[in-house]
């Protein structure tokens, strides 16, 4: 088997800031208990012209650059998305179509916030085992177009935006050390858009309804993701045969400020090597992992041969961790 590792990475986010100030103007909330139950002071918008593949498609621009990698030379591609621009063709195939990446096989993969990760374990499988050479692996999601706005126990959590990153062979000792993947399905209820699929298809009274929008149980999946970013870190760093002590730099998902310290503590980790950008973004799904790489990356915050551990969860429920020892140099 290879190692696999990330060689370009890249991201896009809509111009639109939505501050808090904002949505007291839409909805009974205020900025103070935004900030203080969440951490979140802003979020970025797609407008009404940009939709999953839009954002996507500059993401994997910026990526590609950034490997220095031509679209023809792409083998695989994999959207991690819950906003996919319709049910199907897949987001991935229009993203295929306008990156000219004639080569290359295209799916969506759904497997909520967690989705970014799960789609990193599954590309990472096909270079390792020597099938393909190349993988873009994006997350996207478009959640304002999702989201109902006279609900403010959702509205004001979430955003939109995409990351992506290449995966190809690097050295030995370097790239994805170990992945760990999870799901509850049970607690799926928690978090969920009810309406628009096969079980209940659209229908002037599901849009009457607001079916078509995010429901979610905020404090079950809020105990649910305090517990599970401690346990799936110490899962994948027993994988990699690693302890709290070996990491780095953790990139949590980013959904709420008081779910990233309960893991920080866990983990017993500094501040400084902990990447936070939920107050400029809010939760961004499936995007929320791969901006942040972006962000830090760029930020000169991952050194080469340092252990970085990405740890998610999400809708399904989902949950997912990696640890990759950094090869990518810092770039111009
Ligand atoms: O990627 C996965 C996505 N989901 C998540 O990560 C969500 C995880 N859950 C959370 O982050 C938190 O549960 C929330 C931020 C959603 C809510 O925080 P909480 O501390 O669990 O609040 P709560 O739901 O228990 O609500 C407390 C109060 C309620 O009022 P009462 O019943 O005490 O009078 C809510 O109605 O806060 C009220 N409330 C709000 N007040 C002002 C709920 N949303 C708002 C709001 N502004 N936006």
């Amino acid at each position: 088997m290879r190692q696999v590792g990330i060689t370009g990475v890249g991201s896009y986010l809509p111009e639109e800031v939505i501050t808090n100030f904002d949505l007291e103007k839409i909805v009974d909330t205020s900025d103070e208990w935004i900030r203080t139950r969440t951490g979140i002071r802003e979020r970025r918008r797609a407008s009404s012209e940009e939709a999953a593949s839009d954002l996507s498609l500059v993401a994997a621009e910026k990526a590609l650059a950034c490997a220095e990698v031509a679209a023809e030379d792409i083998d695989l591609i994999i959207v991690a998305t819950v906003t996919p621009d319709m049910f199907f063709p897949a987001t991935a195939c229009l993203v295929q179509d306008r990156l000219g990446a004639k080569r290359a096989a295209a799916f969506d993969l759904s497997a909520g916030c967690s989705g970014f990760i799960y789609a990193l374990a599954v590309a990472s499988q096909f270079i390792a085992n020597g099938t393909y050479n190349t993988a873009l692996v994006i997350g996207v999601d478009v959640l304002t177009k999702i989201i109902n706005w006279e609900d403010r126990s959702t509205c004001v959590l979430f955003g939109d935006g995409a990351g992506a990153v290449i995966l190809q062979p690097v050295e030995p000792g370097q790239g994805l050390l170990a992945v760990h993947l999870g799901a509850d399905g049970s607690g799926g209820r928690f978090l969920e858009m009810p309406a628009g699929g096969s079980r209940q298809p659209a229908t002037l009274d599901t849009v009457k309804a607001k079916l078509h929008s995010i429901h979610m149980n905020g404090p079950e999946v809020f105990k649910f993701a305090v517990r599970i970013l401690g346990e799936a870190s110490l899962a994948v760093l027993e994988k990699a045969n690693l302890t709290k002590a070996d990491i780095d730099f953790l990139i949590p998902h980013q959904a709420n400020i008081r779910i990233v310290e309960a893991a920080i503590k866990r983990l017993g980790l500094e501040a400084e090597k902990v990447f936070v950008n939920l107050d400029r973004y809010g939760n961004m799904s499936s995007a929320s992992i791969p901006v942040a790489l972006d962000e830090a990356y760029r930020e000169g915050k991952l050194k080469v041969g340092a252990n970085v551990l990405l740890v998610s969860f999400g809708a399904g429920l989902t949950w997912g961790s990696a640890v990759l020892r950094w090869s990518l140099p810092p770039k111009g």
